[in-house]
């Protein structure tokens, strides 16, 4: 059986049309013409397994390491970057199309790729001492993961974190284990269960792009701020940080992160963004910075943002899905001034993307 590779899913997989139902075909690219085969027959679609090329895309990487079918992560290994541009801002429009009905223009949208497109990790995540296989319990020990150049291999037992900062800590995430890391003149630790970004040259751009979107001198609130590097790196160029995190241990870092820097404007703040804001009844700040997990704003939270209307806000989101949703319920009142996608997570189907929302 043969199909052509018309789009892509959210998952990076290529989708041809076999017998009227879509079918997913993982490690295919636009406009291939493929030979495959049925792996599972679902409701709406089928998944396929890609069996022979018969034109393959001239943006085809042959290089695979061993098991890139079954590790998470290698998703998008087969493309070179230029296929991995073009399925995430593809991506990005559809899916901002179909949940917010909102139509991004090709031309808008920019797009930032770092120098390294492997080995750009600098944490790794380990199961019974090696990687896990995709829905399944399976362990792979292998000697080397290509993301990364930390060996995906531990002695300990259970879930496992590895960070590979100025020095390398190993445990479970309640232990008390940290390093530190420099971000241009910053010094930051980062302890084992704190949130870091994985990506410093992707982190450095992106955090260097926030601090030139935001005007001179204003009063910031910095929702979700893990350890404070945000906060850190717009503090020299703005009149007040109010910086608000829940979790212990990324907390714990920010109070000793500002310490460290002597940082003079930041204002730390352990407490739930929805509670924050809940509690908030005047808004002081002119910009709301917001760097929330895979889940996003929320319902919840977007609408106490709303309530408060800042003149601006910048959303860095690593789930576009969730995003989308939160700027749906924005839209009424925010124009989409700025949108960038920066590729923090290279070969993966994961989108991280930054945009700046101006009150209309
Ligand atoms: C994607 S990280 C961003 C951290 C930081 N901005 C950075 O660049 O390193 C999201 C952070 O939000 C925190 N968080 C998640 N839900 C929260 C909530 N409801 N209230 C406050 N913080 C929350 C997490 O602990 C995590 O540190």
């Amino acid at each position: 059986m043969t199909t052509r590779i018309i789009y892509y899913n959210q998952r990076g997989e290529g989708v041809g049309i076999y017998q009227n139902k879509p079918i997913y075909i993982p490690f295919s690219i636009l406009n291939e013409e493929i030979e495959f085969e049925i792996v599972e027959e679902k409701e709406k679609y089928y998944i396929g397994k890609l069996k022979k090329l018969i034109s393959p895309s001239i943006n085809r990487n042959y290089n695979l390491p061993k098991n890139y079918e079954f590790i998470g992560g290698y998703e998008l290994i087969h493309m070179n970057k230029e296929a991995e541009k073009e399925y995430k801002i593809y991506n990005l429009i559809n899916t901002f199309k179909k949940i917010a009905n909102i139509d991004l223009k090709i031309e808008d949208i920019n797009y930032f790729q770092g120098e390294k497109e492997l080995r750009y990790r600098n944490k790794i995540t380990l199961f019974d001492g090696g990687l896990k296989k995709k829905k399944s319990n399976e362990i792979y020990y292998l000697d080397d993961f290509l993301l990364t150049n930390i060996k995906p291999q531990s002695t300990k037992k259970g879930k496992i974190i590895i960070r590979d900062l100025e020095t390398r800590i190993e445990g479970h995430k309640k232990e008390n284990l940290y390093t530190f890391d420099s971000l241009e003149d910053l010094r930051f630790k980062v302890s084992i269960g704190s949130f870091y970004q994985v990506n410093k040259e992707v982190c450095l751009y992106v955090y260097n792009k926030i601090k030139e979107l935001i005007p001179k001198n204003k009063d910031i609130l910095d929702l979700y701020s893990g350890i404070g590097t945000i906060a850190a790196f717009i503090s020299n160029k703005s009149q007040s940080v109010t910086a608000v995190e829940i979790n212990d241990s990324s907390f714990k870092d920010f109070i000793y992160n500002i310490e460290l820097n002597n940082l003079k404007n930041i204002t730390p703040v352990k407490q739930d963004v929805y509670k924050f804001l809940k509690n908030t009844q005047n808004n002081f700040f002119d910009v709301f910075v917001v760097d929330p997990d895979r889940t996003g704003l929320k319902k919840e939270v977007v609408k106490e943002i709303s309530r408060l209307l800042p003149e601006k806000i910048i959303y860095l989101s690593c789930n576009i899905a969730t995003q989308a949703n939160d700027i749906n319920l924005l839209k009424e009142n925010y124009n989409i001034e700025y949108i960038e996608i920066v590729n923090m997570f290279p070969k993966t189907f994961h989108i991280e993307n930054l945009i700046l929302l101006n009150k209309k």
